[in-house]
């Protein structure tokens, strides 16, 4: 039995799980930083570097504590090398390298977006090939994925990620960061149809995404309902009137662009499977991961269309979606059982895509 420290440090979450190649997940550690960057409304690159510097030792005991196992236990040391904020990513690889080097063993450099992709395989019997929506905090694109390191991108966003798009629309009502899970909560007591926002790229052909132009019909609304004394704070309007409270507005708008965001996803997720069923016609199984997989709307809607085309959609389960080290593990398992390991040279990377 094979078993793999894993450390992720590429964003705001300092990182390290124990998993074996028998699919157990001794340890999952998740420090999130949320608190340290809450005051800026997003994540402060100098901040998550130095924080990742202070915790990452003892997230790395924790996890090994938990796991109940010695470094020397470890088949093999396995990192995210990018992509991300490069202070933190040169952290967790740094870390990595100088325990794979005093305790003699491999060390596995993981592209982070590979961790996302091969999370269902740890939670799941999914096989290759299998088509993928990786919607996360940075990227939002479909790949058809074929193994280990072979990737075919069919399409992606031409602006913002999908999950950039939900903490932007947060900031701008007040919401707290990450904005993901706060715009899903209040969209659950809204109307999905009380903003008829654009559906972005409905109807057009191909796999790209965009999600600029939404963003800037939920600004324009947003801005509209302070014209009409609106403010974006927590201050409650208790004035009487037959208008929709600022709380019902806020919900309404959240749980618009929720679905506007969601349609086209559906849309676009109708061409990349046609797409891929020509290229691959024995594959069954769409997966959806990323941060953004952990919105259980998204998930139901994409859940109906790939219904309709008869593929099975796989998500992780929500801890597993966003940011965590049992996934960088998991993909250094895939890569240590097929050899697949790095040299001590190798260079953290600000930019790594799985595929061109
Ligand atoms: O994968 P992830 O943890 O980090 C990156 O690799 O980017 O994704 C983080 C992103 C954030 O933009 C966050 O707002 C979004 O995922 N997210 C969500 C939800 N939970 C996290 N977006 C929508 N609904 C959620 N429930
Ligand atoms: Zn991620």
């Amino acid at each position: 039995m094979a078993l793999i420290l894993g450390i992720e440090t590429s964003c705001d979450e300092t990182a390290a799980a124990v998993v074996s190649d028998a699919k157990e997940i001794r340890a999952n550690i998740v420090l999130s930083q949320t608190a340290e960057h809450l005051p800026y409304g997003g994540v402060v690159p100098e901040i998550a570097a130095r924080a990742h510097l202070n915790h990452i030792e003892s997230v790395i005991g924790q996890a090994l504590g938990k796991a109940d196992a010695r470094l020397s236990d470890m088949d093999a040391i396995a990192a995210t090398g990018g992509p991300g904020l490069i202070g933190g990513v040169i952290v967790g690889v740094m870390t990595a390298k100088a325990i794979a080097s005093v305790a003699g063993k491999p060390f596995i450099a993981v592209n982070h977006l590979e961790g996302h992709a091969l999370t269902v395989r740890l939670t799941n019997d999914v096989a290759f090939p299998f088509l993928l929506l990786l919607v996360s905090g940075g990227h939002c694109q479909f790949l058809i994925v074929e193994g280990v390191g072979r990737y075919q991108r069919l399409g992606g966003t031409v602006d913002d990620a999908l999950g950039e798009c939900f903490d932007k629309v947060a900031k701008m009502l007040g919401l707290p960061y990450p904005g993901g899970p706060a715009v899903e909560k209040l969209a659950r007591q809204g109307n999905e149809h009380a903003y008829a926002f654009p559906v972005p790229m409905k109807g057009r052909e191909g796999c790209d995404f965009s999600f600029s132009g939404l963003k800037t019909a939920v600004r324009q609304a947003v801005r509209e309902m302070s014209g009409a004394g609106y403010q974006a704070s927590d201050e409650k309007d208790t004035s009487v009137s037959r208008q929709p409270s600022p709380d019902t507005r806020i919900a309404d708008l959240c749980s618009s662009f929720q679905r506007a965001a969601a349609e086209s996803l559906c849309d676009r997720a109708k061409n990349a499977i046609r797409l891929f069923r020509e290229r691959c016609p024995q594959g069954t199984a769409f997966i959806l991961s990323g941060g953004v997989a952990a919105n259980q709307y998204l998930r139901g809607r994409l859940e109906k269309t790939t219904r309709g085309f008869g593929m099975e959609l796989i998500a992780p389960p929500v801890a597993l979606c966003t940011d965590n080290a049992a996934m960088i593990a998991w993909a250094g398992i895939e890569r240590f059982r097929l050899g697949m390991v790095d040299g001590l040279d190798f260079e953290p990377k600000a930019r790594w895509p799985l595929a061109f």
